[in-house]
Order: C-alpha cells, then sequence, then structure tokens
C-alpha cells in the first residue's frame, strides 16, 4: 500500500473538482485529484454550455478563464418562442448589464486539466474501486487503485466533487442528510451538429409536441435539444426523424433551421435533488455530488462553480489561519443559492414542457406565463437576474 499525505483529496475530475484543485493550488494548498474515469472520457463528455458572467469572473481572476475569453462568445439575450412567436429577453438591459458566456463544459474541463498537469499538480485518471473512510475524523481517507498499486491518501479534508452517481455522499451514514427531490416524467434528447448555429441567440421554445431549445457551442457548431421520454430509445431517433421533429417544434413562418452531421447524441433524464447538509465531517460535498436541477435554467455547471469557491476561500482561511468559521457556514452559505436556482429551474421548467397528463388548464397557464414574462418588465427581469445569475441570494 502506498501512503499519500496531501491536504485536501478530491474525489473527482469535473468542473467541480478540477476547479477546486486549481483554486487551492494558487494558494499554496496541496491536493490530490482521483478520478475514476480516463482524460479521453473526461474530455468527450458533452454536457453543459451556459457560463454565467460571475462564473466567467471566477476563473478569469483564478488564471484560468485565458481560453474562455478569447473563443467564450458572449450573450446579451435569449428568445422564448410559443404560439408560433418568438420574444427576445433582453438580459444584459434588464440585470444590471451582466450576460452570459457561452463556452462548452469540455472546453473548460481541457483547460483545467491542463493547468493541472502543466503545475506538475497530481491529477490521477482511471482510478479504480475509489473509497471514503474516517470521515468524522480529523485524518480521512481516500483508498484506490492506481496503475496496479493499493493507494492511500491522508488527507486533513475531503471533497466530494464526484456528481450524482459518485461514492461520497453514499458514504455517509444513513439519517444524517435530509434529501430533497421532484422526478420529471420527460427527459432531453440532445444533439451536436457540424453546422453554423442558426439564430445568434438560444430559442427556448414551448410547442405542443414539447419543448425544444436552440443552443450552440461556437460559430460552426449547434446544439439542439427536444424534449423525449426519460427512457427513450435512440435506436427510434435516425438523424432524419430528429431534424424533422427539431423543425416542426422550433419553426417559425420565414425561417428554417440549418441541418448538418450529427456529431453525437444522447438522452438525459431529469430530476430536481437537494442533500442537506452538504457536509459531514471532514467530507465536503460539492456540486451534482450534492444537487441536481433539470438543464432548463442552464445552472448545473455554475452551481458547481459557486460551491467550489466558497468551499476553497474557507479552506484557505482555515489552513492559514485555523478558523472553522467559513467551513461551518459551507453548507448553509451554498444550499442559500442552491434552493434559488433549484426554483428557477423547476419553475423554467414547468413553463416550457409538455406534460402527458397536461389538462388545458395547466397549459393555459404556461402561455400564460410566457406572455407575462414576455411582457411585463418586473417579471422579465426576474427571469434575467437569475438566469445570468444573481449576485446575492
Ligand atoms: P460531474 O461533471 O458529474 O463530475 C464528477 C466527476 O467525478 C466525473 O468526472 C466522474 O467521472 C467522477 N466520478 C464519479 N464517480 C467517481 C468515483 N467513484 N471515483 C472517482 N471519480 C468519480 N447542465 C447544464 O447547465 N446544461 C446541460 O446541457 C447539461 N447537460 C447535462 C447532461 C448530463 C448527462 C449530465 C449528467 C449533466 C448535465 N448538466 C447540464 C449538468 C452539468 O453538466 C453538471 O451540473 C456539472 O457537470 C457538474 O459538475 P460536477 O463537477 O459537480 O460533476
Ligand atoms: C446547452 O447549450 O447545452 C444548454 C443551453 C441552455 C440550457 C441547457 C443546455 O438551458
Amino acid at each position: 500500500m502506498n501512503r499519500t499525505r496531501t491536504q485536501v483529496g478530491i474525489v473527482g475530475a469535473g468542473p467541480a473538482g478540477l476547479t477546486l484543485a486549481h483554486l487551492l493550488h494558487r494558494d499554496g494548498i496541496d491536493s490530490v485529484v482521483v478520478e475514476d474515469k480516463s482524460r479521453e472520457y473526461v474530455e468527450a463528455r458533452v454536457r453543459a454550455g451556459v457560463i454565467e458572467q460571475g462564473i466567467v469572473d471566477l476563473l478569469t481572476e483564478a488564471g484560468a478563464g485565458e481560453r474562455l475569453v478569447r473563443e467564450g462568445l458572449v450573450h446579451h439575450g435569449i428568445e422564448l418562442q410559443f404560439d408560433g412567436e418568438r420574444h427576445r429577453i433582453p438580459l444584459s438591459e434588464l440585470a444590471g448589464g451582466r450576460a452570459i458566456v457561452i463556452y462548452g463544459q469540455t472546453e473548460l474541463v481541457k483547460d483545467l486539466i491542463r493547468l493541472r498537469l502543466d503545475a506538475g499538480q497530481p491529477l490521477h485518471f482511471e482510478a479504480a474501486d475509489v473509497s471514503v473512510h474516517d470521515l468524522e475524523t480529523e485524518r480521512p481517507l481516500v483508498r484506490y487503485r492506481y496503475e496496479g498499486s493499493d493507494e492511500e491518501l491522508d488527507c486533513d479534508v475531503i471533497a466530494g466533487c464526484d456528481g450524482f452517481h459518485g461514492i461520497c455522499r453514499p458514504s455517509i451514514p444513513a439519517g444524517v442528510l435530509s434529501e430533497f427531490s421532484r422526478e420529471y416524467p420527460f427527459g432531453w434528447l440532445g444533439i451536436l451538429a457540424a453546422v453554423a448555429p442558426s439564430n445568434d441567440e438560444l430559442v427556448y421554445a414551448h410547442h405542443e409536441r414539447g419543448f425544444a431549445l436552440l443552443s450552440l457551442r461556437s460559430r460552426e457548431r449547434s446544439r439542439l435539444y427536444l424534449q423525449c421520454r426519460p427512457d427513450e430509445d435512440l435506436a427510434k431517433w435516425p438523424d432524419d426523424r430528429i431534424w424533422e421533429e427539431l423543425q416542426t417544434r422550433l419553426g417559425i413562418p420565414g425561417w428554417r433551421l440549418a441541418e448538418g452531421a450529427i456529431l453525437e447524441k444522447g438522452v438525459t433524464g431529469m430530476r430536481s435533488y437537494v442533500c442537506e447538509p452538504m457536509r459531514y465531517g471532514h467530507l465536503f460535498l460539492t456540486g451534482d455530488a450534492a444537487h441536481i436541477v433539470p438543464p432548463t435554467g442552464a445552472k448545473g455547471l455554475n452551481l458547481a462553480l459557486h460551491d467550489v469557491e466558497v468551499l476553497a476561500d474557507a479552506l484557505v482561511e482555515w489552513f492559514r489561519s485555523g478558523t472553522t468559521i467559513g467551513l461551518d457556514q459551507y453548507s448553509d452559505t451554498c444550499l442559500r443559492r442552491v434552493w434559488r436556482a433549484e426554483h428557477f429551474s423547476w419553475w423554467m421548467t414547468r413553463m416550457l414542457h409538455r406534460a402527458d397528463d397536461e389538462d388545458s388548464f395547466d397549459l393555459k397557464l404556461q402561455l400564460s406565463q410566457l406572455r407575462y414574462v414576455t411582457t411585463s418588465h418586473a417579471a422579465a427581469t426576474s427571469l434575467a437576474e437569475n438566469y445570468v445569475g444573481l449576485e446575492t441570494v
């Protein structure tokens, strides 16, 4: 058994784990990142694409935003489509000048991995049988197998950044966490296509056949989604059927969606989930390990990075001065933002998706709500400030 001493053991090399490792390294705190997948897999996993201004600022100030600022596309508005018409929500005008940046999570992950490896800091991909132990003590452990050897990390704290299906949250004894969740009776079928986006801004479309979203990754790549069943069989969706359905749901008179080669496709189920507190002893949960939102509000990645910003500050303070105030407040501080994002994501999801059992009353409420947010300055401002990310919650 190889034993290594480190200050922070980080489980998971997604956006949360990699950003935390980077922020800590900038403040002279050492960590080891342990990831069970390969580097190629982690770098190719297509997920989120909308980054809030505040998160762009965090990454830039930490020296991790150079390519993000150079290649990310700044957007100042989004469009909501219903009854065959599009209505623009001028985000920046309504939310104090703040904007969003379109930059793929895959690209951010690649940037963070490169920074970590260039700094010569430990990042162990393809670690097997990862487990965490002695969480209630001052010396929690991470154990795993790596390149044929048994490894043990002797840590001051462990950061559980291993996503919703990771091992950290389930390692907390039963009865400690309170869990809150909601399942939705639908999912998203998402594609990445080699075609220039057909609209300058994102389009969230309400349609009688179900929700559709037009998004993008760059000037040459479109990212598009269709509401589907949570267990939708992709084999039933040849490329032609996907494009036809997108044309129907996103279509408006005088406009046609440009089609291209489909580079990637997948189905994502949708759920809302929060566990409280986001801490057990010397284990701190971050990002999807502690909470999930349906993607309609584009909040998942942003919340994960807000968590690690709070955790990094608290850890730096603790290692420097021994004060536990920040660590003790970690969970409550994060949960305030988490619940705001939970509500916003649920609200956007309910407003835009068609439920199988939807009766005409629900449909009338959705349309009324859509009309309200696209005509009332107050309602549009509320959507905008949540979408670009609230400064204080
Ligand atoms: P993750 O990105 O899940 O990273 C966790 C990491 O831990 C992964 O690398 C995983 O391999 C690793 N890991 C897991 N188990 C172990 C283990 N036992 N040992 C070691 N490592 C482990 N958000 C949006 O805003 N828009 C979207 O379109 C969108 N699409 C999504 C599609 C899918 C399929 C999923 C799952 C999420 C999507 N999200 C989306 C949400 C967003 O991508 C997440 O909120 C974000 O990835 C959270 O980052 P994270 O670092 O907390 O978790
Ligand atoms: C994306 O581009 O992947 C995306 C954009 C906005 C969302 C969800 C996903 O609300």
